[in-house]
Parts: C-alpha cells; sequence; structure tokens
C-alpha cells in the first residue's frame, strides 16, 4: 500500500471545523493523518492531569471517514508547567546559558526530569489508544537533533559514557592523544562538554562528543520505544529525520525503530530548479539506505514555504505532484503533505499548507486531490514492488563530523562532494542505493566510496573483498587518512587501501579554490580543485593526469584489476563532466542497467516486483523535456502505450512497465 496523508492539527482550529475537514479529506482521498505531536500542554494541562478528550474526538471523526491515525510524541514540545517547575528539562548552550522555552525543542535528552515525564506521557498516551482502531503507529518526538546540551547532567553522563568506552583513564589519554598540549587527564572530573569546541581542541575528543550526543538521542528515545513496544505491540513506531547533512548518526537513532521516516521539502525557487531535485534524489536514496528498505515520507512541501526566511516561491503546477511520485518512486511507501491548511497563528503562519488561510480550496489543493486519486489507483500495483540498487553510494555521518570538526581544503565538503557523484550517477540513469558506509555491501557492482577518511583495516579488508568479488570499488582523496579515534595512521595513504588500490599518495596538495587541470586517456581535458594527491601506482593503471603546477604530467586517477573486480583511485576533486563520462565507462563494462540520454532535470527509478520492473521517468524541471525509452511500453498511469520518444510536461510524470 502506498498511503497518502495530510499532518494535521486539531488545535489550531474550532472545533467546528474538524469534521468538514476530515470529510474533504476522505473524499479527495487522504488515507492517513499525524496527529499531536506538539500538543503536550493541551494533553497534560498541568503537573499530572491529563485531557484526551480533544484528541479522542478528533481521532473519532478520522476513524469515522475510515482515516487512520499516526500519533507523535509531544516530547519536542514540553510545556510551560513543566520547564518551569522543573528547569532541569532545559537544555544549557555553548556559553552556558539556559535555553529559555517558547519555541521547540527545549529539552535536555539527559534531563532527569524530562526522561521521567516523557515516559509518563508515552504512557498515558499509548494506553488510551493502543486499542482504538484507526490508530495504526506513532511517530516519537519531532525531527531529532544533537542540541550540544552542556548542563550538569549532560556532563556527568559524558564522563560515564568515556568511563564506558575506554575503562581507564590511560586508555582515554592514549586513545585521544591527549599528550599534545600538555592535555593529559589525571581525574576524570577534568573530563568536560567541548562548550561548542573549536578547531584548537583536540579532534578524537570532539568526536568521541558527537558520539555521546547521539547516544543521548538515541536512549532518550528508547525510553519512548519501550513504552510504545509495551503497551502498542501491535503498532509501528517511527521518527521523522529532518534532511541531511547531519551530525546526530540516522543509522543509529533508526536501528530499533521499524522503518525511517523523512521530512522532504523540495527548493522551489528558480535558482534551485535545477538541482534540488538531484539533491532530493539523494536524500530519498539516504532514507532507503537508513533501514535498507521502503520508508515514509512523514512531511512534504504544500505551499510556499517560509517563516525562518522570507518565502519561496509557490510549487510550480506539477510540482506538488511530481515531488510526491519521487518520493514513491525511489522508496516511499507512505507521502504525508504538510501540512492540510495554513496554521492562522504561531510562528508557521506562513509555512504554506495545500489550502490557503482563506480555507478556499485553491489550485495546489486540486493538484494533489488529483495526486490522492493516481496514488490510490496504482497503489494496489506498485504494492510489494521495491528499490535496488545496482550501485552503491557510501555515506557516514562519522566521517562528515570528523570533516566538520577538521576542514581539510577551503571548499572541501564531504556532503556536496558526495552530492556529486550522485548527481552524475543519477543523470547517467543508475539507480543508486545511499547506505551506511559501515554495512556490508556484498552483491553491489559499483561501489562509489567517497573519503573514507576514518578507516580501519577489517572494513578495508570488506571493500577489498567487494573488489575481488567482482566489484567496481572507487575511492576519493582522503581515504583511509585514521583510525575510529580520529588519530592519523603512521604508514602511506589511502593507509589500510594502499594495497588493494595498488597505488600511495607520494604528497598531496589542498589547492582549495584554485582551478586546475587534468586531462583522461583520451585526451580530454577536465577542471579540478579542492585537493590534489600526487599519486605513485604501485600494481595500479594511471588513467587522468594533472595537467599543471609543479605536478603536471603525474597520475591523478587510477584503476587497479583486482580479482574479479578493480578499485579505482581518483585523488582529485573534478568537474561533474568528468564523473559522467567516467561512471559511463565503468558502468558499461559491467553492463550496469542505466537509461541513456537523460536531459538535464529528468530523473528515472526502478521498483521491481517479482518480474515486472515499473520504470517512473520524471520532470522534476520547468522545461518540457523529451525521453528516448527505446521501445513502445505500457504506462501504468494512463493505461496508454507510450515510447519510443516520451515527451514529458513541465514537472510531467511517466510510469511504464518496463522490460529492459
Ligand atoms: C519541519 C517540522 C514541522 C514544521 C515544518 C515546516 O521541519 O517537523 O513541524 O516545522 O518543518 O517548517
Ligand atoms: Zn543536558
Amino acid at each position: 500500500m502506498t498511503l497518502m496523508g495530510v499532518v494535521y492539527y486539531p488545535e489550531h482550529w474550532e472545533r467546528a471545523m474538524w469534521e468538514n475537514d476530515a470529510e474533504l479529506m476522505a473524499r479527495t482521498g487522504v488515507r492517513v493523518v499525524r496527529l499531536a505531536e506538539f500538543a503536550w500542554s493541551l494533553l497534560e494541562p498541568k503537573e499530572g492531569v491529563y485531557d484526551f478528550a480533544w484528541l479522542d474526538e478528533a481521532i473519532e471523526l478520522f476513524h469515522r471517514q475510515g482515516i487512520q491515525v499516526v500519533l507523535g510524541t509531544p516530547t519536542c514540545t514540553p510545556p510551560n508547567w513543566l520547564t518551569e517547575r522543573y528547569p532541569d528539562v532545559l537544555p544549557v548552550d555553548v556559553h552556558l546559558k539556559t535555553r529559555q522555552a517558547g519555541v521547540r525543542g527545549h529539552r535536555c535528552y539527559n534531563s532527569p526530569s524530562m526522561r521521567r515525564f516523557s515516559a509518563t506521557i508515552v504512557r498515558k498516551m499509548a494506553e488510551r489508544y493502543a486499542a482504538h482502531p484507526a490508530v495504526i503507529g506513532w511517530q516519537i518526538d519531532n525531527e531529532f537533533g544533537l542540541n550540544e546540551c552542556c548542563c550538569p547532567h549532560c556532563e556527568a553522563r559524558f564522563r560515564e559514557w568515556a568511563k564506558d568506552k575506554y575503562g581507564s583513564l590511560e586508555a582515554l589519554n592514549r586513545a585521544w592523544g591527549t599528550v599534545v598540549w600538555s592535555g593529559t587527564y589525571s581525574e576524570w572530573e577534568q573530563i568536560k562538554p567541548p562548550l561548542g569546541g573549536t578547531a584548537f581542541k583536540n579532534p578524537s575528543y570532539l568526536l568521541d562528543w558527537k558520539r555521546f550526543e547521539t547516544d543521548a538521542v538515541v536512549a532518550f528515545q528508547q525510553l519512548q520505544l519501550d513504552v510504545l513496544r509495551e503497551t502498542c505491540p501491535g503498532h509501528f513506531v517511527t521518527h521523522n529525520i529532518w534532511s541531511y547533512p547531519m551530525a546526530l548518526d540516522y543509522y543509529r537513532l533508526c536501528a530499533p525503530l521499524d522503518f525511517a521516516s523523512l521530512d522532504y521539502y523540495p527548493n522551489t525557487s528558480l535558482e534551485k530548479a535545477g538541482t534540488s531535485g538531484y539533491g532530493g534524489a539523494l536524500t530519498l536514496d539516504l532514507a532507503r539506505g537508513i533501514k535498507r528498505r521502503g520508508f515514509w515520507i512523514m512531511e512534504t512541501i504544500s505551499g510556499p514555504p517560509g517563516c525562518w526566511f522570507p518565502m519561496w516561491r509557490t510549487p510550480q503546477p506539477g510540482f506538488i505532484r511530481a515531488f510526491a511520485w519521487q518520493c514513491i518512486a525511489r522508496g516511499a511507501e507512505a507521502v504525508v503533505h504538510f501540512q492540510w491548511r495554513s496554521a492562522p497563528v504561531g510562528a508557521e503562519q506562513f509555512w504554506h499548507g495545500l489550502i490557503d488561510h482563506s480555507n478556499v480550496p485553491g489550485r495546489r489543493y486540486e493538484e494533489y486531490a488529483g495526486l490522492c486519486e493516481e496514488v490510490n489507483r496504482l497503489s494496489g500495483t506498485l504494492d510489494g514492488s521495491e528499490v535496488a540498487g545496482e550501485a552503491a553510494i557510501l555515506h557516514s555521518h562519522e566521517l562528515y563530523n570528523a570533516f566538520q570538526i577538521q576542514p581539510q581544503a577551503e571548499g572541501m565538503d564531504y556532503f556536496d562532494n558526495l552530492k556529486l557523484y550522485h548527481r552524475a550517477l543519477t543523470k547517467l540513469g543508475i539507480l543508486t542505493d545511499a547506505v551506511n558506509a559501515a554495512e556490508d555491501l556484498s552483491g553491489y557492482r559499483l561501489i562509489v566510496a567517497p573519503s573514507l577518511y576514518l578507516l580501519d583495516e577489517e572494513r578495508a579488508k570488506h571493500l577489498e573483498d567487494c573488489a575481488r568479488n567482482g566489484a567496481t570499488v572507487i575511492l576519493t582523496n582522503r581515504t583511509g587518512v585514521k583510525n575510529d579515534n580520529n588519530v592519523c595512521w603512521i604508514r602511506p595513504l589511502p593507509g589500510p587501501l594502499a594495497e588493494a588500490a595498488g597505488v600511495t599518495v607520494s604528497e598531496y596538495d589542498p589547492i582549495g579554490g584554485e582551478l586546475h587541470a587534468m586531462v583522461d586517456k583520451q585526451g580530454n581535458s577536465y577542471a579540478c580543485s579542492q585537493w590534489c594527491d600526487i599519486l605513485t601506482p604501485a600494481g595500479a593503471e594511471p588513467i587522468a593526469w594533472y595537467d599543471d603546477d609543479f605536478f603536471a604530467g603525474q597520475p591523478a586517477v587510477t584503476v587497479r584489476k583486482l580479482g574479479k573486480g578493480r578499485v579505482v583511485y581518483i585523488g582529485t576533486v573534478a568537474e561533474e563532466r568528468y564523473y559522467i563520462e567516467l561512471f559511463r565507462e565503468l558502468a558499461d563494462e559491467i553492463g550496469l542497467t542505466r537509461l541513456d540520454g537523460l536531459p538535464e532535470g529528468v530523473q528515472i527509478s526502478v521498483r521491481r516486483k517479482g518480474q515486472t520492473r515499473y520504470l517512473f521517468v520524471l520532470n522534476l524541471s520547468r522545461k518540457r523535456q523529451e525521453v528516448s525509452l527505446g521501445g513502445t511500453f505500457a504506462s501504468v498511469l494512463t493505461e496508454s502505450r507510450v515510447g519510443p520518444a516520451l515527451t514529458l510536461e513541465p514537472y510531467g510524470v511517466e510510469i511504464v512497465e518496463w522490460i529492459e
């Protein structure tokens, strides 16, 4: 089932409106609503005093309309009575100032009061709705992030965490290399939060602090999850992650949940119109990669966004529909739009809903209604189909954090580079899974592994095995630099992968924003920037060379055949064109499935069900585009035959049953 849903806040509206809203939703084809994730002050207006009557009534209305309910636990918004009476709930910032209530997210994950009251409100809600036939699952809290709390509870917990991890101060001092600048700890009490950290602080300590912070969120979530698992064993439990890049480790966060959910707001502005679809494709592939299964879109765009910034453009005609299909094409099992109607009150009045404040359903609502009709009609067909790439791109929050702690060169951004490689794959029509760099990668035939800066022997061995077993493994600059403690290896780069890659880095130059030149075997010239590893092959064959500066003529890219596969090493960051050429050649040599000749802005994805493949062709641009399908196919959208040339209107969508 692919479920269409909306976010709804009964608490923002007069009761008299609820029934009409629920009734119109049902007529529109809405199958699920998310409720209550910020409603703590209504559910528990005073300490220990609960009021569920309003929520009972709302859930009942939806139930009567055949609409299912996902409930949010309201722990992102502790009410005023709680923060007033139990001030340890409030986080303390890096300037040691207590954060004030009045916005949201003002909660310390390690606060004893926060933990106690959270467990209680979640239990009360869970007990009340465990058996309600409309309620199908839970969203814990809302868009968790690291809150860098420096309160005494977090400080104490951090020490405990470090004790658990290292056992003794000696071991910790050794692992972090605290000998530098006389940083040796002689008492546990000397270990404190980094108060924001700076580039002058110890990078091993800073990275461990980030890990500790993730663990604090995971533990806070687990407290709620335990209650929900015990009380509502029949319900799913998820969390709506905010986008990427992210310091909080979503892999660890989502491990105990049933599936991941993503809040997805593609950019509507003209200048981003060309790229946001590609960035979005990566975000969706990452969301699918978190648990390597389908996921939910728990929020997505319904109108002009704004509030924290001047409003963006309204979604162009077709935008809401096309981006919802992009979610489904890349693995979403539900798409929940944020929100039903623009809020009349509060800070998000201008983060628009499907229906405007006027309460007159307009163009965006009509488009959404059409989308619901389509998705509901196709839901049976797509039911049970799955997205699975033959290629993988590796991602890691740990690497992201390590690079945030120590930026390597002007303009070198770990996540932007990931986007660059993924965009090249997407433009080539290669369906790619974006997966945790720490996972089992066997089975993938092409593996792009950007900057595996923290790398141990075991992980290196796994990648080497993948290559030996037939994969093309692509490594880039800043691979194998450090161990897991964020401490440099004393060996030639790329460290534990040097042998497998058949190459070492004899010297490097962090060229940053300067544009340099490189040339490939065919004599084509490309710009490169950020970084130049000057390579000495030891078994690998050069396939591109630098073309200027003191390293002109030295290898920039090498390939080494290894067992049934090969390892490619790219020592620099080139312009997109280079990756398109290189990946095309590599993919075609190993016969990866792909669709050639996609125009700019057009993306494909494939969902498989048994022997059947559904090919999604999405025009995420403002231009009419023509795509060559290489044959004629049955459209599952219109039940007509389409191709070999397919014309897509701006934000046009086609889905065909595909036989390669
Ligand atoms: C999300 C958040 C929602 C709402 C939305 C629009 O990030 O989860 O509660 O704030 O953005 O701003
Ligand atoms: Zn704290």
